[in-house]
């Protein structure tokens, strides 16, 4: 039995670890812990799997801006997401973006932006971003970098380039 819940600063040292172990790397650790310094931090969206008391996944999604003609329209990002290589194909992955999704439509966020894998965002409803007449922050391939619309219709009129807050730049 999977449970998904907030993170708690005791989770730090293993949210690090599962991203390290997943990615090969430290890069998305450090990105990880800007964010959660930073002013676009959201706790309540930094989201744990729990499996038999195991931390097991790890999503984080923090706030972003769409950077249109005359102004900043705030959005969420989906970055990064992790599921500890043991327990990758379980489905854990898939739990944990459709309750972080459904808990930023409760705190209502109307979209969210996400750069990842094409064959398994789009299973949650994210459409190539440039679709919707946003684009990405840097050049990317279309497919990668994707929007989905909390709530239908929230991007109609807006047309802009996102644009990542300075915490980013530990990944890009
Ligand atoms: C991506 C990740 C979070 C998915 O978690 P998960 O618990 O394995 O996901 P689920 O079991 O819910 O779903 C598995 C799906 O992951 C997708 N997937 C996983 N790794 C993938 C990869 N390297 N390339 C493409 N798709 C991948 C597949 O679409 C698979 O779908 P399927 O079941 O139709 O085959 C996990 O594999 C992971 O931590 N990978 C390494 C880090 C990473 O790439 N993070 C995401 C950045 S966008």
């Amino acid at each position: 039995m999977i449970k998904i819940r907030a993170e708690k600063a005791e989770d730090y040292t293993v949210i690090d670890e599962i991203n390290s172990s997943a990615f090969k790397g430290e890069s998305e650790g450090k990105l990880i812990r800007a964010i959660r310094e930073s002013e676009w931090f959201v706790p309540e969206l930094s989201l744990i799997a729990e499996w038999h008391e195991d931390v097991v996944g790890h999503i984080l999604f923090s706030e972003v801006m769409i950077q249109t003609k005359n102004k900043q329209v705030p959005t969420l990002a989906l970055a990064p997401m992790a599921v500890s290589p043991r327990h990758q194909k379980e489905g854990i992955g898939s739990l944990l973006v459709q309750q972080g999704l459904d808990k930023a439509r409760q705190f209502g966020y109307e979209h969210v932006v996400v750069l990842g894998h094409p064959n398994f965002y789009p299973k949650f409803g994210f459409v190539s971003s440039v679709s919707k007449g946003i684009e990405p922050p840097f050049p990317v391939p279309e497919e990668v970098f994707m929007v989905l619309e909390l709530k239908e219709g929230s991007l109609e009129g807006i047309r802009g380039k996102v644009a990542y807050p300075p915490s980013f730049s530990a990944v890009t």
